[in-house]
């Protein structure tokens, strides 16, 4: 498949899990690709591995939750390739705390890279995909659809960016700019290191945030990720498209 060969696609959150996993999806697939993330060291090997595939690859360190860095890795991606086809949204940061124990600086960190971050990149980009008739998709997670034990920031965070979602398809697709989202379960990636449960948590609540088949790799996510920014989904505008072996079925 070579659906991305003309497009191209910038990816935050690339250095890592999901993202890096995406990256290398759409590179197997053609893209030029403009990629960010805070972390220097894991998004150059991320680049070298897409570089590897012969396509164009502007590596940029960024932090999508400060509202100048977004502009900055906006606009380079713009000047370095002329154009922007496809905005995913993967940067992300995860948390467990009971309630009673969040506090307001937990919550802001989560919302600021979360949904603020997502925020502020989709409104740095609509311009250049309004040009290019072009398409975002964003990160969610399952924590947007139900409830997830000892995550309210980050679930309050993903509900947010679910409903941003559809937002931004209704008020951009008839203007021919699609935004979906996707809704990971639990996937194998360094964010699982966080998975640092409160004392006592209920193992019966604990079932309720893992897959019900065996954990599944990155990949799995890329692919829908990829099926969504391609023209195969020049119909699908609004979806939240779940990508977690059937736990919330
Ligand atoms: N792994 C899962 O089980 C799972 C489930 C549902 C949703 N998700 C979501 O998928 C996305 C990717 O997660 P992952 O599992 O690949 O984790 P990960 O930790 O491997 O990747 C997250 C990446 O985001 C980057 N990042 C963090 N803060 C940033 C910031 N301020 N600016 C730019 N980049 C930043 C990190 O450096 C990292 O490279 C996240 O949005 C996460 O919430 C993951």
């Amino acid at each position: 498949m070579d659906r991305f060969s003309d497009k191209v696609v910038l990816v935050t959150g690339a250095a890592s899990g999901i993202g890096r996993a995406t990256a290398e999806r759409l590179a197997s697939e053609g893209a030029s690709l403009a990629l960010s993330d805070v972390n220097a060291d894991g998004l150059e090997e991320t680049a070298t591995a897409c570089r590897a595939e012969g396509v164009d690859v502007l590596a940029q360190v960024g932090n999508v939750g400060d509202e100048a860095s977004v502009a900055d890795i906006v606009r380079s991606c713009v000047d370095h390739f002329g154009r922007l086809d496809v905005l995913v949204n993967v940067a992300g940061i995860l948390q467990f705390k009971d309630l009673r124990e969040t506090t307001l600086d937990d919550w802001n960190r989560i919302i600021s890279v979360n949904l603020t971050g997502t925020f502020l990149m989709c409104r740095e980009a609509m311009p250049h995909l309004l040009n290019s008739g072009g398409n975002i998709v964003n990160t969610a997670s399952t924590a947007a659809l139900a409830g997830h034990p000892w995550t309210v920031s980050y679930s309050a965070s993903k509900g947010g960016v679910f409903a941003l979602t559809q937002t931004i398809a209704v008020e951009f697709g008839k203007q021919g700019v699609r935004c979906n989202s996707v809704a990971p379960g639990s996937v194998l990636t360094p964010i699982q290191q966080a998975f640092d449960l409160p004392e006592g948590a209920d193992p019966k609540l604990v079932y309720r945030i893992m897959a019900l088949d065996k954990q599944r790799g990155p990949e799995t996510v890329a692919s829908s990720i990829a099926f969504l920014a391609s023209d195969d989904a020049a119909h699908v505008n609004g979806t939240c498209l779940k990508v977690d072996g059937g736990t919330l079925a």
